[in-house]
C-alpha cells in the first residue's frame, strides 16, 4: 500500500481483543493480526479481558453483550451475518466486529480487512451484511488418484495415489481462500464418485481434511455413488426402498459422524452419464435422495441431489427428442417429495455449463423443494483458464432472470435463496477445481471467477462492475489505471469468448466428445449426447417451441414461454437455442443469421486481440511476474481466438455455401499455407476435423529424428512486418521451431504447452507472433521444425502483415 494510504489508518487501534476462545474465533483474530500487519505494517497487540485502550474487538453478539451491556445492538444478526460497527466499550472508542456465530465474526474480519485493502474508511462503520442464502458451497471434482476431472491447474490438493495427502497445508490455505469470500462448505471429490470414499480406512483420512477446514468455518462434504451399499457394502442390492439399504447408509453415516462431528453432507450424481441410480430398481430420484437424507438427518447433514440426469443415448433422428427437457421432465413430477434436508442442485442451464444457455426451467418447477444453483468456476466450456473469461456477467443474467412463477416476480436468485417459495434452505454451489498450481486456477485473471462466485452467493445484487473492481483492488492494488484496464478486460471477456466460440445460442461449439476446449462444431451432431444444433445446408438451430418443436419452451411459466415460443419474441442471443431458421433469416438486428455468425466471430477475435494491447499498458504498474504471466496468457488467447474464428466461420461457410458479405471468410490475403511452401522433410496431411486447420491441411515432419523445413520467397514491398506462425502444440512431445530470414535467425521457441491434444487440431493449434521483422523482396523465409517424440513439428501457415 502507498505510504499516504497507510498514513490514513494511523489512528487505527493498536490492540485487538477477542471475546472468545474457540477455534474459529482464534482464526479470526490471527487473520486480523496477519491482515493488518500485511497491509499496514503494524502488529496489533493481542489483549485479553476488557479493553484498557481503544481496540478492535471481535466476538459474538452474546459475548459482546456481556462486556458492553449498554451498547445498542442491531437487529437481524443470525446465521453467517455480521455487523461492523464502532462504539464505546469500557470508556474506550472501539471498532467492533460481531456476529451471531463465530463464523460470522470470521467473515466480518475478512470484510474489514478488505475495506482497508481497498482504502475505505473504517472509522465510522455501521454495516450489517447478511448472506443471501445459507448454503454457499464449493465442489471439487478431484479423483482419489490425484487427477481432477475438468481441472486445469495441476493435480489435486486433497488426494494422491488413492490416499489423502500427508501434508494438507494447501488444503488449509484453500479453506482460508474460501472463507475469505464467504464460502462455508466444500465437497472434495468428483461427482463421478470413487467407490472407496467411505471405506473404513478412508473415513479417518477424510477427517484430516475436515480438521484442516474447521478453523475456517468450512464444512466438509463428499460425493457418494448410489451403488455403495452393493459395491462397498457387499449387499446384493442398493434399492433405496429396501430397509437393509437404508440401514447400511444409516450405519455408514453414523460412522462418518463419529469421526467428523461437523460433517456437512453429500452430493449425488445418479442415473447420469453412466452412474448407477435408482432407475435400476424402478425407483425415483426422490427415493434415492431421501434414503441418504434420512441417514444424515439426525446429524444435521444435507444431501445435494443433482438434477443433471439425462439419457446420453438419445436418438438424434427423432426431431422431438431434446436433452434440455430431461431435468424438468424427471424432477418436476417429484416436487414436494424430497425430504427437507435435500437440496436439488441444478445447473444454471438445461444443457451443461455452455457459454450461453437460457435459465434452467427447473428452478421454476420445484416450488415445494429446496434448490441450489450449480455454477462452474472451472472454465470447462469457457476456455479452461487458458482463455480469460470472466463469468460473473453471465451468472448475473442467470440469477436476475425472472421465471415469473405463479405470475409474480420470482428471479432465480430469490428462488435459490428460498425466498420465492418460502423454503427453509437453498443456495449456491460452484464447481471450482483448484489444483496444486501456485495461483490455484492456473491463470491469475481466472481467480476473479472464484471471487465473484463467493460474492454473488453472498449478495447476488452486487453488480459485475462492483465485483470486478473489488477483486482487482484486492489482487493488483488501487492504482486507477490498473483498476480500469483489468476491470475492462474482465467485463468484456465473456462476450468476446461467446462471440468467437458459439453465438446466437448455439452454445460453445467445442469438441463435446473430447476435450471441450477447441472448436469442434461437427461433434455436436449425429450422436446421442443431445447437444445438437441441427445445422444443414439450409438452416441451423433446434426448434424447441411447443407449436412445432420439442416443446422445451413449454417448461417455462406462461409469461416466459411467450418469450421463447416465437421467433419474434426470442432475443437474438438465444434464437438458435429455441428455433431452427434459414441462414438468410433476418434477426432483430436486421442482419442475417449467417452474416451475424461471421461478423461476431471476427469481432470476438478482434476484441481478444485488444486485450493484449490493453494489458501491455500496465507494464510496470503490476509486478513483473504477473505482468508477464498474464501477457503470455492473453497473447495465446488472442491467437486461439483466431483459430476459433476461422474454424467456425469456415464450417458454416462450407455447410451454407453463403459467402461472407465482407469477403473475409475463406479469404486470407496475408496467409501462406505451409503445404504451398517449398518443403524439405515436411509432408502435407489432412487435419481431423478439417476445420481445425487453415484449408483443412497442414504439414508435419516425416522423420521423427530429423529436422525439416518450409521455405517461402517473399515478394512484397520492402518494410517491417509482423509474422504469425500457426503451428500445433501437442502434449506428447516438445518440438522446436526456428524462423530464419535468409541466414538470420529471427525467432525460436519450444512447443511445450500442455494443451489437451495429442494430435494437430483445433485444440493444439497455436500462434507465434513475431514482431518487426525487416523483409525485402526476394528474401527467403525459412521455418525449421525439430520434431520430438510423437509431435512432428506440425505447421499450418504463416501470415505476413505489414507492421
Ligand atoms: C460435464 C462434464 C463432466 C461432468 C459432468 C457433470 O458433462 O464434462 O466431466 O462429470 O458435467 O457435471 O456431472
Amino acid at each position: 500500500m502507498q505510504p499516504a494510504a497507510v498514513e490514513s489508518y494511523r489512528v487505527l487501534p493498536a490492540t485487538t481483543l477477542s471475546l472468545g476462545d474457540t477455534i474459529v474465533l482464534n482464526t479470526a483474530q490471527a487473520e486480523l493480526v496477519r491482515g493488518v500487519k500485511g497491509l499496514l505494517g503494524k502488529t496489533l497487540r493481542v489483549v485479553a479481558g476488557t479493553p484498557t485502550e481503544s481496540a478492535i474487538i471481535i466476538g459474538t453478539v452474546e459475548q459482546l453483550r456481556n462486556i458492553a451491556p449498554a451498547l445498542h445492538m442491531i437487529e437481524g444478526l443470525h446465521g453467517d451475518a455480521f455487523w461492523l460497527t464502532t462504539g464505546e466499550v469500557h470508556g474506550f472508542q472501539c471498532i467492533i466486529i460481531t456476529a451471531a456465530t463465530d463464523r460470522g465474526v470470521l467473515y466480518g474480519v475478512f470484510a474489514f480487512l478488505s475495506k482497508i485493502a481497498r482504502q475505505e474508511n473504517v472509522f465510522h462503520l455501521n454495516e450489517l451484511q447478511q448472506p443471501s442464502a445459507p448454503v454457499r458451497w464449493a465442489n471439487q471434482w478431484d479423483n482419489l488418484d490425484g487427477t481432477i476431472e475438468r481441472g486445469y491447474a495441476g493435480r489435486s490438493i486433497f488426494f494422491e495415489n488413492g490416499r489423502v495427502h500427508p501434508d494438507l497445508t494447501r488444503v488449509s490455505e484453500y479453506a482460508r481462500l474460501l472463507a475469505s469470500v464467504g464460502i462455508n462448505g466444500c465437497n472434495v471429490n468428483n461427482v463421478n464418485a470413487d467407490l472407496h470414499i467411505l471405506d473404513p480406512d478412508f473415513i479417518p483420512q477424510l477427517a484430516r481434511i475436515a480438521d484442516a477446514f474447521r478453523p475456517w468455518g468450512v464444512q466438509l462434504g463428499i460425493a457418494v455413488d448410489m451403488s455403495l451399499p452393493k459395491t462397498a457394502g457387499r449387499m446384493d442390492t442398493f434399492d433405496p426402498l429396501e430397509a437393509r439399504v437404508a440401514d447400511w447408509w444409516q450405519k455408514k453415516f453414523d460412522e462418518v459422524y463419529r469421526a467428523i462431528p461437523d460433517f456437512g453432507g453429500v452430493v449425488i450424481k445418479a442415473d447420469s452419464e453412466g452412474r448407477a441410480g435408482p432407475s435400476v430398481y424402478g425407483r425415483t430420484q426422490a427415493d434415492a435422495a431421501n434414503v441418504i437424507a434420512r441417514a444424515l438427518k439426525p446429524h444435521g447433514g444435507i444431501v445435494f441431489y443433482r438434477s443433471f440426469v439425462y439419457n446420453h443415448h438419445l436418438d438424434w433422428t427423432n426431431l422431438k427428442n431434446d436433452r434440455a427437457k430431461a431435468a424438468y421432465d424427471i424432477f418436476h413430477p417429484l416436487d414436494g417429495k424430497f425430504d427437507d434436508n435435500v437440496i436439488v442442485q441444478i445447473k444454471y442451464g438445461p444443457i451443461d455449463f455452455q457459454v450461453r444457455e437460457p435459465v434452467s426451467p427447473l428452478f421454476g418447477g420445484l416450488p415445494h423443494t429446496n434448490t441450489g444453483i450449480e455454477l462452474q468456476v472451472t472454465q470447462e466450456y469457457t476456455g479452461q483458464q487458458r482463455h480469460t473469461c470472466f463469468l460473473v456477467p453471465m451468472w448475473k443474467e442467470i440469477l436476475d432472470f425472472d421465471l415469473r412463477g405463479d405470475g409474480r416476480s420470482t428471479p432465480v436468485k430469490q428462488i435459490v435463496a428460498g425466498d420465492s417459495f418460502h423454503r427453509p434452505t437453498g443456495g449456491y454451489i460452484g464447481v471450482v477445481n483448484v489444483g496444486l498450481d501456485q495461483n490455484w486456477l492456473g491463470n491469475h485473471l481466472a481467480m476473479a471467477n472464484l471471487y465473484g462466485f463467493g460474492r454473488l452467493a453472498w449478495n447476488p445484487n452486487l453488480t459485475a462492475n462492483a465485483i470486478v473492481e473489488e477483486w482487482t483492488r484486492l489482487t493488483f492494488g488501487n492504482d486507477p489505471a490498473v483498476v480500469q484496464i483489468i476491470s475492462h478486460i474482465q467485463l468484456a471477456s465473456w462476450k468476446a469468448y461467446e462471440s468467437y466460440t458459439g453465438v446466437l445460442g448455439l452454445q460453445t461449439l467445442t469438441n463435446i466428445l473430447g476435450s471441450h476446449y477447441g472448436p469442434g462444431p461437427e461433434s455436436q451432431e449425429r450422436n446421442g449426447w443431445g447437444q445438437w444444433i441441427r445445422a444443414d445446408h439450409a438452416g441451423v438451430g433446434m426448434d424447441r417451441s411447443v407449436a412445432t418443436g420439442t416443446g422445451f419452451a413449454g417448461q417455462y411459466s406462461p409469461e416466459v414461454r411467450k418469450i421463447y415460443e416465437t421467433l419474434r419474441n426470442t432475443p437474438d442471443n438465444l434464437v438458435l437455442f429455441f428455433h431452427h431458421v434459414p441462414y438468410t433469416y433476418k434477426l432483430h438486428s436486421e442482419k442475417t443469421v449467417i452474416q451475424t455468425i461471421y461478423d461476431l466471430h471476427y469481432a470476438g477475435a478482434e476484441e481478444a486481440k485488444q486485450f493484449v494491447s490493453q494489458w501491455k499498458s500496465l507494464d510496470h504498474l503490476v509486478d513483473d511476474d504477473r505482468f508477464h504471466d498474464v501477457l503470455s496468457q492473453l497473447t495465446y488467447q488472442s491467437g486461439h481466438a483466431i483459430v476459433w474464428r476461422d474454424a467456425i466461420n469456415d464450417w458454416f461457410y462450407k455447410i451454407s455455401a453463403i459467402p461472407d458479405a465482407n469477403g473475409r471468410v475463406g479469404n486470407h490475403p496475408h496467409r501462406i499455407e505451409a503445404d504451398s511452401m517449398e518443403l524439405q522433410g515436411y509432408i502435407p496431411f489432412y487435419v481431423i476435423p478439417w476445420e481445425g486447420a487453415s484449408s483443412g491441411r497442414a504439414v508435419r515432419c516425416v522423420e521423427v529424428s530429423q529436422p525439416c523445413s518450409a521455405k517461402y520467397r517473399f515478394t512484397g514491398a520492402e518494410g517491417r512486418y509482423n509474422l504469425d506462425v500457426e503451428y500445433f502444440d501437442q502434449n506428447n512431445g516438445v518440438s522446436k521451431y526456428q524462423v530464419f530470414v535468409g541466414n538470420q535467425l529471427v525467432d525460436e521457441w519450444l512447443a511445450d504447452s500442455l494443451l489437451p491434444a495429442t494430435a494437430p487440431n483445433g485444440d493444439s493449434s497455436t500462434r507465434r507472433h513475431i514482431t518487426g521483422v525487416a523483409l525485402r523482396p526476394g528474401d527467403e523465409l525459412l521455418i525449421k521444425g525439430f520434431p520430438d517424440a510423437a509431435e512432428a513439428a506440425p505447421l499450418d501457415y504463416v501470415e505476413i502483415h505489414p507492421e
